[in-house]
């Protein structure tokens, strides 16, 4: 053992809770434990009166809501901000202009090559908005149209989506890292007019092209009519007449002005799609809207991160994700804050690339992934001490259970046994941070989330329906409706209510487990879904499963998350081979190339195993349980298998399991 890993260790083992430390409070937003209790008790008697003040407080109307909160969950339909009328890149970009921001960095965009960096103040990025809306205006985009967004991390990605907020288009961006047949699929569900791509994402000192896979996806979506395409690897591309069109042209055409007069919206008009997984195999298109979305993202992360005016902030996300959304763009830019947004990877030229960042631009807020944190705690100490990193004021944790190794670790050598970590819950459904420390003020335990934000009326929910008692495992559920919460799932009422809104009556249900603790803090365990966790990436295993059986020489599969040590959970797949179909290394490095291209890298399996056949209950049901067991070396205890309709299945599985290790 080291000595790093004995220490981790040891104060683990003393099951502390880490006080905060003194100084900090003093001028943080929320300033002790008292008034978090306070707040918390006031959103709970009077949740109108508490967002209302919030929304207030934080956003500039246009026209004040007649209404605060219409709500019936039975439907589900919620609206926050009745009546209220706003634009969002007024609220990001304009306002600033004249509130003393207008000459402070907005953006500080850090590529992938050191020396590529580009600074982008309130007044630069208003005007580039301003230009790209135009762009979008000119081939015919208008309020309520869908844009799909499919872009490295460079900086017409953030001016993308806040263009498409003052049109009052809708953005839907897909994660540059999805397969061609991935982003067809999430078009072709909104419908979207315009695309927006690149040539090509720098990763690791490489161009890999991008435009390709959109040519791809866009021969089977007759709803796109432009491509707009951002120059940024420079590699050769093909450009389709009529149809697509460079970013630098058009941006720079004589005809596009700086300004856009920006459209008023709805506070419930639709903001932006974004899909995730769920249980079944078509990913989900998670709809936010306006008013309530932003005040939400504003709220939390002024509370969460502490946002001051000096502060550099750093989140790592890619704005592909939610918390790109949320916590690189609306909620920073809504408060005025500088935000850095970083193109590369942490282990990219070196494994200290996270730290040099920090020092070189003075990063005081922080905030990552678990996964990144084990990747690179594998690199051990040192890198972390090449830079100085003494600029940092708050760490934060998002996408998955921190576990405490990672925990202590990430307090040791990058909080110097000082900083504050937030290890946040939420979920793109959420919209914002859910379950989260308050900096300075909430005692931490390391692998809590510790307790809800004021105006959350999170709690534990045994199967029955009634609240666990303290340590009992169960669902964490959510009674109240609060701003930030997804309005619907694109064009599917159904399956919104039946997703969210079926377990318990009246009460939203994020499909994790969970147990609260005798202090009341929240311990989450993970997905209670079909969904695998993968470096903080949600993937449905009925969309591994579909892609498999896709290839011809499968018959069936059946896909289950395993332990992994870097990415928290790794991809194990079962497959059932036709009969005319040999067993090979050959095939099996195929189907992991399959799974690759139908949704993309990170849902590559990392094991197949070959199954003769899967464990079935007799009325057909594939019992997972069982699987997520073989898949672990867990052979001890497969409890109640008596509605097995063939056991012998089991065991076949398990000898193969044990040759393989
Ligand atoms: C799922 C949501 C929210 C932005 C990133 C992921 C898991 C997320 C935590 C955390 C334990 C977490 C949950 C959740 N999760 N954050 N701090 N502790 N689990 O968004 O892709 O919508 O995934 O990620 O299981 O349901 P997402």
């Amino acid at each position: 053992m080291s000595a790093m890993e004995d220490k981790i260790t040891s104060l683990l083992a003393e099951g502390k809770v880490f006080q905060p430390p003194e100084e900090g409070s003093a001028q943080a937003w929320v300033k002790s434990m008292e008034e978090y209790k306070q707040a918390y008790a006031h959103s709970m008697e009077d949740p109108e009166g508490f967002w209302a003040k919030r929304a207030e407080e934080l956003v500039t109307w246009d026209k004040k809501w007649d209404k605060v909160l219409e709500y019936d969950l039975s439907i589900p339909e919620v609206k926050w901000f009745v009546g209220g009328k706003l634009n969002l890149s007024v609220n990001c970009l304009d306002r600033h202009l004249t509130d003393g921001r207008r000459n402070k960095a907005a953006i500080i965009w850090q590529g992938e090559p050191e020396e590529d960096v580009r600074v982008y103040t309130y007044q630069m990025l208003h005007d580039e908005v301003c230009r790209f809306a135009n762009v979008l205006k000119k081939k015919g985009v208008k309020k309520g149209d869908r844009v799909a967004i499919y872009l490295p991390m460079v900086p017409e990605l953030a001016i993308s989506l806040l263009a498409c907020a003052r049109l009052g288009a809708v953005h839907s961006v897909v994660f540059g890292g999805f397969s061609a047949v991935a982003l067809q699929s999430r078009i072709e569900d909104c419908h979207a007019k315009v695309l927006i791509t690149a040539d090509a994402v720098l990763r690791g000192g490489k161009a890999i092209p991008l435009k390709p896979n959109a040519d791809e996806a866009l021969e089977t979506c007759p709803s796109v009519e432009t491509c707009i395409v951002v120059r940024r690897a420079g590699n050769e591309i093909e450009m389709k007449e009529g149809r697509d069109c460079w970013w630098h042209r058009e941006i720079h055409a004589k005809d596009i002005s700086s300004y856009c007069e920006p459209e008023s919206m709805d506070a419930e008009d639709m903001l932006f799609i974004l899909y995730t997984s769920g249980s079944t195999g078509k990913p989900k298109g998670v709809v936010h809207t306006t008013g309530g979305y932003l005040t939400y993202a504003m709220h939390t992360a002024q509370w969460v991160f502490d946002l001051k005016d000096n502060d550099v902030y750093w989140c790592t996300a890619d704005l592909g994700w939610i918390t790109g959304h949320s916590y690189i763009l609306y909620g920073p830019l809504g408060l005025g804050a500088t935000a850095l947004m970083f193109e590369g990877v942490p282990n990219y030229p070196g494994p200290d690339r996270f730290w040099r960042i920090v020092e070189k631009f003075k990063v005081n807020i922080f905030y990552t992934a678990p996964t990144a944190i084990r990747a690179l705690m594998r690199e051990g100490v040192e890198p972390t001490q090449r830079w100085d990193l003494s600029s940092l004021r708050i760490l934060g944790s998002v996408g998955e259970p921190i576990n405490p190794e990672a925990w202590m670790w990430y307090f040791i050598n990058i909080g110097k046994e000082k900083l504050p970590i937030v290890d946040t819950w939420w979920q793109t459904e959420t919209g914002g941070i859910m379950i989260s420390a308050l900096p300075y003020v909430t005692p931490l335990k390391p692998g809590s989330a510790t307790l809800p934000l004021p105006g959350i009326d999170a709690a534990i929910y045994n199967e029955e329906g009634k609240e666990a008692s303290p340590n009992e495992g169960g669902h964490l559920v959510i009674r109240k409706p609060w701003p930030g919460m997804l309005r619907g799932v694109f064009g599917n009422p159904e399956r919104y209510k039946k997703a969210y809104f079926n377990r318990y009556p009246d009460t939203y249900d994020p499909e994790d487990g969970a147990r609260r603790d005798e202090d009341g803090y929240f311990w989450i365990m993970g997905r209670l879904d079909d969904v695998i966790n993968v470096s903080g990436h949600r993937l449905g295993t009925a969309e591994i499963e579909s892609a498999l059986v896709a290839h011809e020489a499968v018959a069936e599969a059946a896909a289950v998350g395993m332990p992994h040590p870097v990415k928290g959970q790794a991809i194990f797949a079962y497959v059932t081979l036709m009969s005319w179909a040999e067993e090979s290394e050959e095939l099996r490095n195929e189907l992991r190339q399959h799974v690759r291209k139908e949704i993309g890298p990170i849902a590559t399996p990392d094991v197949i195993q070959w199954a003769p056949g899967l464990p079935k209950t007799r009325s057909g049901k594939i019992m997972r349980r069982i699987l997520r067991k073989i898949a672990a070396n867990d052979f001890a205890d497969f409890g109640d298998t008596s509605t097995l309709a063939d056991p012998t299945v089991v065991e076949q599985l398990v000898d193969t399991k044990k040759q393989m290790g």
